[in-house]
Parts: C-alpha cells; structure tokens; sequence
C-alpha cells in the first residue's frame, strides 16, 4: 500500500509540475477511501462468476482525485491482480469476474486515495491444494 502511495504521490507530482491538475485545484481534492461492504466474511465466490463489489458511497468528496481501482489481497499482501479499474468510485460497486485462483481466502482493496479492503472471504477456485 505504501508503494502505491507513493507511486500515487510522485504521479500527482508530475501532474501538477506539467498543469494537467489545473482543473482540479489541490485544496478541493478529499482523501477518500471508502470501506468495503462486498464481499465480507462468509462468503463463497467461484472463479468464472461475476459479483459487484460494493462500498459505502453514502459521503463521496466533492472532487475525487486518484483513479479508482480494486486489487485481490491474499492475507496481508496485496496481489497485482486486477479485478476493476477506471469505474466510478461514486457508484458504490462494480461488477468483477472472479479470477481463476487456487482455492483459498482472499479480500479485495478498493483504491482511492489510499486502500481500503473488504473482510476476508472464500474463493472456490480452478484448483484445490
Ligand atoms: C477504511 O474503512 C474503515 C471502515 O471500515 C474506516 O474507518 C477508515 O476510515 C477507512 N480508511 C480510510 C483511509 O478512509
Ligand atoms: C450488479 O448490480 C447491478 C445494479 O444493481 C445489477 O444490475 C447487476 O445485475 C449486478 N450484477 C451482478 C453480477 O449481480
Ligand atoms: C478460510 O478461512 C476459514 C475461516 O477462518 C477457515 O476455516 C478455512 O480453513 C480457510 N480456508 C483456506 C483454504 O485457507
């Protein structure tokens, strides 16, 4: 997570060194990194399905700066797995497919500013150890 931010902060650096934010004054932007709702313990997703993540969008900012995406977390790694990216972080959810995966538990982070990631939950996956 820490990596991202930073990747995060030096991307927002070189924005704003060529003017490309100038829409976006940088006292306007919020961090928002709402809490996941979808999937949350005890679920049971198979790979193949498709599922919306859901969050809590009940208090977006009014300018939302970073580009929204969510990732597969397995424990307390967050893997390069992408399940979503460039969707409305207003929404509140968005569908995923699940990906083929070897059976095990997972969490999915929803990024905005920063991440924010669902409880654990079940993948039945292509492959069982
Ligand atoms: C992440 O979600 C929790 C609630 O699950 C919330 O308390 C926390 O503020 C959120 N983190 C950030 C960085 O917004
Ligand atoms: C996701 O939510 C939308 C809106 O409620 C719904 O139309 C869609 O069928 C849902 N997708 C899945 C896979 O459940
Ligand atoms: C997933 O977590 C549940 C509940 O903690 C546990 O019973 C189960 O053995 C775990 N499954 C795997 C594949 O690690």
């Amino acid at each position: 997570m820490l990596f991202t931010q930073v990747i995060f902060t030096s991307l927002l650096a070189a924005l704003t060194q060529t003017g490309l934010t100038s829409a976006a004054p940088v006292e306007s932007r919020d961090v928002y990194s709402p809490p996941v709702l979808y999937p949350r313990a005890g679920i049971v997703w198979y790979s193949g399905q498709r599922h919306n993540v859901t969050w809590d969008n009940s208090n977006p900012p009014k300018s939302i700066s970073n580009r929204a995406f969510i990732l597969l977390r397995s424990g307390n790694y967050e893997t390069p797995v992408v399940l979503a990216h460039d969707f409305d972080l207003r929404a509140g959810r968005v569908e995923v497919t699940v990906p083929d995966v070897i059976t095990g538990n997972f969490s999915v982070v929803l990024f905005g500013d920063s991440g924010n990631w669902s409880e654990d939950f079940t993948i039945e996956g292509v492959i069982t150890d």
